[in-house]
């Protein structure tokens, strides 16, 4: 296995995740754990020092202890890593001096043959020298490599964007290889592990395993709550706790009345006859849309549909008695997402709904086993625990439903529609077999009635707007550009099955400016 020590870079994750695709395992972990006797238990194949936000000139930064170089294994290290591997070999790395570089770079080759390099600079520049493109971000630079190692590429602000120490397989790389901003960085994890001796033979199904093995550890006999919501994250979670633990795990589905047609039976028929996970099956629809009655302003929406979920959610965890763990389905770029964005100056757009301060307040420990994946692992690992196909593609669906697909005022009429028309419209989707290449579709019922013509009658119904985006994370979108041919067959397939609408729009907005939801 191989060892990525933490500097608190804020794309470690990716490195990991670089790894995984090349069938390495790997572990992250922090440098304050890595001591002389970790290193000797753990006894890593190959190390990885990520980068960090502190300067090595700095007394007392991170660093990992001395003994990691006499391992006799191959070291990468990364930014800062690569600084503290100079440093602490007999270099100097230097602050400041303008040569801080962020952003995209190329880097030239002052030898080709270095084994790292194999199957990289094979395209050329405009002046027949062969390059790479990177991404930098760095203020420290190295002024004096360090004995032993050699410089065998180059940036213009960088004059020692790799070096290495060929025969004791230590690498020193200035740039971030694992973004994807670095198109070939892969390659030159590629090159690293195959020196290090990994055959590449790890899957999905050990990750499995191994997660199986910490959820135990970490639970013991204890029992854990899990709250589902029918989504992909949740289900994964509650799905693989529940190999982990079996029935000391128990879920809570907070049904509030706003999902799509059929999708709480289809929750419950999974999760309960199917998988035969202990379910609490919270049929609230009647508190949630009693209380969002005359209410038609979104923010108040959100909360109150944020506050009475908590308070179900806690109600229906109360039943369960000795419960000491509540899971959650977190993702990676979540985490990384309340790291970097927490506390900062940004201006709240939408109050997302979750179920964020809950542990505390219930005091519950935290179980998240996804915690270290991006959503295509999630995926994957879903499929490894056999959940279907058709499940584990679905398109994202927000917390608190059809709710803000519903803008202004809510009534059960209103709902009935949406979810008729919505479930027209993405049977339509699937037909045409462009459901994958959409990152969400759905209806959006608006709240004006229009006036029609059908056969020799006067319409007087509502108008509803198609929403379909592309998008790799949810923060920005693009609409899809469907057919007219699609369009057109679709509008006439809602207005014709689906009574109550009489008017079918297509929402054309990016975003920004607009939002992926309507509200
Ligand atoms: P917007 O509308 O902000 O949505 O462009 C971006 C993504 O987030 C989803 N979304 C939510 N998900 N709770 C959630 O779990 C929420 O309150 C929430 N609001 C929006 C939305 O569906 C899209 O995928």
């Amino acid at each position: 296995r191989l060892l990525i020590i933490d500097f608190g870079s804020q794309v470690t994750q990716l490195i990991a995740r670089r790894l995984r695709e090349l069938n390495v395992y790997c572990e992250i972990h922090p440098y304050q754990n890595v001591t002389d006797a970790f290193l000797k238990d753990f006894s890593p194949k190959a190390v990885v020092f990520s980068g960090g936000p502190d300067s090595v000139t700095r007394e007392g930064s991170p660093r990992p202890p001395a003994s990691v170089f006499d391992l006799g294994v191959p070291i990468l290290g990364i930014c800062y890593g690569q600084q503290v591997m100079m440093e602490m070999l007999g270099g100097k790395v230097e602050s400041g001096h303008g040569t801080a570089e962020f952003g995209r770079a190329w880097i030239a080759p002052t030898d080709k043959s270095l084994d790292i390099f194999n199957g990289l600079f094979l395209e050329s520049g405009p002046d027949g020298t062969p390059r790479e493109q990177v991404w930098m971000s760095h203020g420290d630079h190295v002024a004096r490599i360090a004995p032993g190692f050699e410089v065998y590429a180059t940036s213009p602000g960088a004059p020692f964007a790799i070096t290495a120490d060929e025969t004791r397989h230590f690498y020193a790389v200035q740039f971030h290889p694992e973004v994807h901003h670095t198109p070939n960085g892969k390659t030159l994890y590629e090159n690293f592990v195959r020196i290090a001796g990994f055959s590449g033979d790890w899957t999905m199904a050990a990750y499995r395993d191994e997660a199986i093995r910490k959820i135990r550890e970490q639970v013991g006999d204890k029992r854990v709550i899990c709250g589902l919501s029918g989504g992909v994250d949740s289900s994964v979670a509650a799905v693989l706790i529940h190999e982990a633990i079996g029935d000391q795990l128990t879920c809570v589905f907070v049904d509030h009345g706003l999902l799509r047609m059929n999708e709480a039976d289809e929750v419950v028929a999974m999760f309960r006859d199917h998988y035969n996970i202990p379910l609490i099956h919270a049929d609230e629809a009647d508190l949630f849309l009693g209380e969002l009655d005359g209410q038609s302003d979104p923010e108040t929406k959100r909360k109150i549909i944020g506050r009475l979920f908590i308070d179900v959610f806690q109600k229906h965890a109360d039943t369960i008695e000795g419960a000491e763990f509540l899971a959650q389905g977190t993702l990676y770029p979540d985490v990384i997402e309340s790291v970097s964005f927490s506390g900062g100056p940004s201006v709240t757009i939408k109050s997302h709904h979750n179920v964020g301060g809950l542990p505390e307040k219930m005091g519950l420990k935290l179980v998240e086993p996804l915690r270290e994946l991006f959503k295509d692992e999630v995926r994957a690992l879903g499929r490894e625990l056999g959940l279907p196909d058709s499940f584990i593609g679905r398109h994202p669906f927000p917390g608190p439903g059809l709710a803000i697909r519903c803008p202004g005022e809510i009534t059960r009429e209103k709902l009935e529609i949406l979810r008729k028309a919505d479930a027209v419209y993405i049977d339509q989707i699937r037909k045409h077999g462009l459901y994958d290449e959409i990152w969400q579709a759905f209806v959006a019922i608006l709240p004006v009635r229009t006036v029609g013509v059908m056969g020799d009658g006067r319409t007087y119904d509502y108008a509803c707007a198609l929403r379909a985006v592309t998008s790799v994370d949810g923060m920005t979108a693009d609409y899809y550009p469907f057919s007219h041919d699609f369009l057109g067959e679709t509008a006439t397939r809602i207005i014709n099955e689906v009574k109550g609408i009489n008017r079918v729009t297509y929402d054309i907005t990016s975003k920004p400016p607009g939002t992926i939801e309507w509200e």
